[in-house]
């Protein structure tokens, strides 16, 4: 079956009684045993719940895993993999992440015990130089958040398999490119997060998490942490997740395209002096990207040659919406430095390039001609 295809039906729940096409809602906290000793296989909704058991394997097929595990947001997916980790493991992490996760390891997970090392996992010689004996995994984002640099995830996972004696997990956060263009389990990643508030619900109206892992003891583990601390997706936003799921191809593909096309205009305007775009033909990370996913995505990040153009531009901008989020229909203009990576010390932000003039856009599915036009205006 094609992905395409995979996408639309994955995880369809045919009601035996209805037919329903769509997976119904099972808005229950609990379910009736039918004798002591025997259950239908539902306990209790924070365990499982029918509807989000169906989001559950759509993902888990989506992204070749042995299974999923669907969660309240895309920080509760990623604090439930941290969990697997104890006082003393050491972790290697992409140092232009998600602000969000940069907070929880330097400000929550620090307290009990883990140890972080934020590094360039563009840079494969940074990273191997990173392990150490206490080593556990390595968390990348690719495209990272906002420099969209790109991290080879099949070297990575070769250098966390042959550089140390225990086994050190390879965990990718998909959310920018999804399932749809990149599948980290079948480059030899060990677990994939997502926050599905993005690309993969697609539509701005619902904050969830994911985990895929491919180890079945792997999967258990995360199961287990996933009941025993209860972060788990209600049975709604698990509809609306499946609901927006369904479009994840066509909706991709309009994305890349509109992304594509803004991009290669903002390299020609007078007032931006940088595009961060891995489909641009001069991007770093083209080639690597080239071969281990089939497209770009919709995330492109520019920066202006001025310090009081952002504010400017997001005071202008009519279609583009200030607001701080990606990957649904809408397009967004984000502030990184004072919004999605405020948490990033200002030091670190400027050696990395996260600076006042930069802004990233999570390009939407709206007529090209007008994200344009808008963006020219603004831009004036
Ligand atoms: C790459 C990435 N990972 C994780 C998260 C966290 O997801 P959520 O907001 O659903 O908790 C975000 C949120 O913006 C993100 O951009």
């Amino acid at each position: 079956m094609k992905l395409a295809t995979k996408i639309v039906h994955a995880g369809l729940v045919t009601d035996r009684t209805t037919g329903a096409i769509s997976t119904p809602i099972y808005q229950t906290a609990t379910f009736r045993h039918p004798e002591l000793g025997r259950s239908t296989g539902y306990d209790y909704s924070r365990t499982q719940n029918p509807t989000r058991q169906a989001v559950e394997e759509a993902i888990a097929v989506l992204e070749e895993g042995h299974a999923g595990f669907a969660f309240s947001s895309g920080m509760a997916a990623i604090t439930a993999i941290l969990m697997l980790y104890r006082p003393g493991d050491h972790l290697i992490i992409t140092e232009d992440c998600y602000g969000g996760t940069y907070r929880i390891l330097d400000k929550l997970f620090s307290q009990f015990g883990l140890t972080a090392t934020f590094v360039d996992t563009g840079n494969l010689e940074d990273v191997r130089q990173s392990i150490q004996p206490a080593t556990k995994a390595i968390l990348l984002e690719t495209p990272t958040n906002p420099l969209m640099k790109i991290a080879d995830i099949r070297a990575i996972t070769s250098i966390a398999r042959k550089y140390s004696s225990h086994p050190i997990h390879t965990i990718v956060d998909n959310t920018f490119l999804s399932p749809y263009f990149q599948q980290p389990l079948a480059l030899g990643a060990d677990i994939v997060v997502h926050s599905g508030s993005k690309y993969l619900a697609g539509h701005n109206d619902v904050i969830c998490g994911l985990a895929v892992a491919k180890d079945p003891a792997l999967c258990e583990k995360i199961g287990f942490i996933q009941n025993a601390t209860g972060a788990i997706l209600g049975p709604q936003d698990s509809w609306l997740l499946l609901r927006g799921l369904k479009t994840l191809a066509v909706r991709s593909r309009q994305h890349e395209k509109n992304a594509l096309s803004v991009a290669e205009w903002l390299t020609t305007h007078p007032s931006v002096n940088k595009v961060y775009y891995p489909g641009l033909a001069d991007h770093p990370g083209k080639k690597i990207q080239d071969a281990q996913a089939s497209g770009y995505g919709g995330m492109l990040s520019f920066v202006i040659n001025h310090p009081l153009l952002p504010g400017e531009i997001l005071r202008k901008v009519k279609v583009l919406q200030f607001a701080e989020s990606l990957g649904g229909v809408e397009s967004l203009i984000t502030f990184p430095a004072i919004q999605t990576h405020a948490d990033i010390p200002a030091d670190i932000r400027e050696r990395l390039g996260i600076s006042d003039c930069l802004l990233r856009l999570s390009v939407g599915i709206e007529d090209v001609e007008d994200i344009i036009t808008d963006l020219a205006q603004a831009l004036a």
